[in-house]
This record gives structure tokens, sequence and C-alpha cells, in this order.
């Protein structure tokens, strides 16, 4: 982690410099790329039932996605949990362009040692932020014990069988992977890291390409402008939709768990 760590140092550090235009522009190319995603944590926030829901961002980075949730929720507080101060400044830069208002609360803090009581967060969230841990016992009791019983906790990380796992794992070989040492799951992974800690694994699903299988996603879109005949490929669009929201988790770069606190 604590390579890994220097690297996300630098980032956050950096982006409280960066423009307006640069942050709105990286916030909208990433809640694009995000959307299932988001969509579960909309699903929790709405089987909640509660008018003001506490929500916990575990790693929250660069705070984009705190920012987001709390502009969307006005009612519910979002707590961003960060080991790393830096990453309170680049969280307040986003917050102040998006005029996020007191609901959203950047908290420096490790997350396997929390200083919340039991059963205090309604949702918990996190992307990117479990692979960095070699062994996840501590980070899953916590997010555990302060997790309402019938609370949801999403997962978001590296799915196994994808390209970026091959290119991740050359990287590190020859220490030429910047972001440093991280791990991946399969949904196999994902279904016994529940199990493990007395969760109900309740969804699952896949999103994000990597960036070859982009070049080519790129160049069939260039085809599909020029040569491919439109039924052909409003056919090849609907079946691949279709095809990606059943098996996604099985082959596409991020893979979700959502999981349910008994
Ligand atoms: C890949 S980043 C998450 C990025 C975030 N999803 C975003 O969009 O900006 C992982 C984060 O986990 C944080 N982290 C690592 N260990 C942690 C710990 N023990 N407690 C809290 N945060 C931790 C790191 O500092 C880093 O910011």
């Amino acid at each position: 982690m604590k390579k890994t760590n220097t690297g996300f140092k630098k980032e956050y550090s950096k982006r409280a410099g960066y423009s307006k235009e640069f942050i709105l522009g990286d916030l909208h190319r990433y809640i694009e790329a995000n959307k299932l995603f988001y969509g579960y944590i909309e699903k929790a926030v709405k089987t909640t039932k509660i008018p003001n829901p506490k929500l916990l961002e575990v790693g929250s980075g660069t705070g984009r996605n705190a920012c987001y949730l709390a502009k969307k929720y006005p009612k519910a507080t979002v707590y961003a949990l960060d080991i790393l101060k830096e990453s309170a400044v680049s969280g307040k830069k986003v917050a102040g362009i998006l005029k996020c208002g007191a609901n959203l609360k950047f908290i420096p803090g490790d997350a396997t040692k929390m200083k919340y009581p039991d059963k205090y967060f309604d949702v918990i969230y996190s992307q990117g932020t479990l692979e960095h841990f070699k062994d996840v016992t501590a980070i899953m009791k916590e997010q555990v014990r302060v997790l309402k019983p019938g609370g949801t906790l999403i997962v978001n990380v590296p799915q196994t069988y994808s390209y970026y796992t091959i290119k991740k794992h050359l990287g590190m070989l020859l220490n030429k992977w910047e972001p440093g040492w991280e791990t991946e799951y399969s949904y196999g992974d994902l279904k016994r890291l529940g199990k493990k800690f007395g969760l109900k694994l309740t969804n699952v699903g896949g999103q994000e390409y990597d960036s070859k299988i982009i070049e080519l996603v790129k160049a069939y879109k260039f085809l599909a402008k020029t040569i491919i005949p439109k039924p052909l490929d409003n056919f090849f669009r609907t079946d691949w939709t279709k095809f990606k929201e059943k098996y996604g988790h099985f082959f596409l770069l991020e893979i979700m768990a959502v999981y349910k606190k008994p």
C-alpha cells in the first residue's frame, strides 16, 4: 500500500491545482463510465426508505464519487473516508466546483480502524480500494461492523479475466507499474468474500473496457459509420448490450458486488 499511496498522494495534491474544466470533464467521463455502479448505490439508497441516510465511501480518493452523491442526495450525509489527507484537498476542490453542501464530510482516517459506532451507516461503497489490500480481513470486518443490519455494501474492484490483469502483473513483475501493488477478483472470489464475512450477495455486474478493447470499440464505431450496414449494426449493439449486462462480470475490466448485511 505504501508505493500505491505515494502515487495517489501526488495525484490528489496536483488535483487541487487543476482547472474547473478539467475537473468537470473528468467527473463527466467518470459518471458515464460508472453508470452501473451509481445505479447500485441509487437502489441501495432507495431501499433504506430513510429520508436522511448515511453513506460512507471507503477510500474516497479524488472525492468525485462522494461529491457527486452528496449533490444528488442533499438530505443524505456522505462521509468520504481516506487515509491520505491529500485526498480531502482534492475532494474539497471538486466539492467547491460542484457546490456541495455541508452534507459532504471529508474524513481522513484508516478504514481498518474506524471511529464510528457499530451499525452506523446505511450504505457503504468503495471503488478501486479493496484490491490494494493484501489481507482484507480488517477492512471487511470494519465495514461489516459499521454497517446497519439490512444495509448495503457495494464494492467495485478489477475483474480477474481481462487484459488489464495481464498488463498489471507484467508491470508489477518489472517494477514498472506506477500504482504499485494491486490484486483482482473474479465472480467466485466475490461470492466467497461475502460468505466469509457474513454478507448476502444480492447482485453482481461488470463495467468498463480496458484501453486496448476501447481501441477496438472505436474502430468498430468508425466502421459502423462507413461500411457496416445499419440493421447489422443495430443487431450487434442491442445483443451486445444485453450480453454485457448479463455476463459482463466475467470479462469486463471492473466487477461490482452488492452485499446485504442480514
Ligand atoms: C484507487 S483510490 C480510490 C479512487 C476513488 N475511487 C476515486 O474515484 O477517486 C484508493 C484509495 O484508497 C485509499 N486507502 C488506502 N488504504 C486505506 C485505508 N486503510 N483507509 C482508508 N483509505 C485507504 C487510498 O489512499 C486511495 O485514495
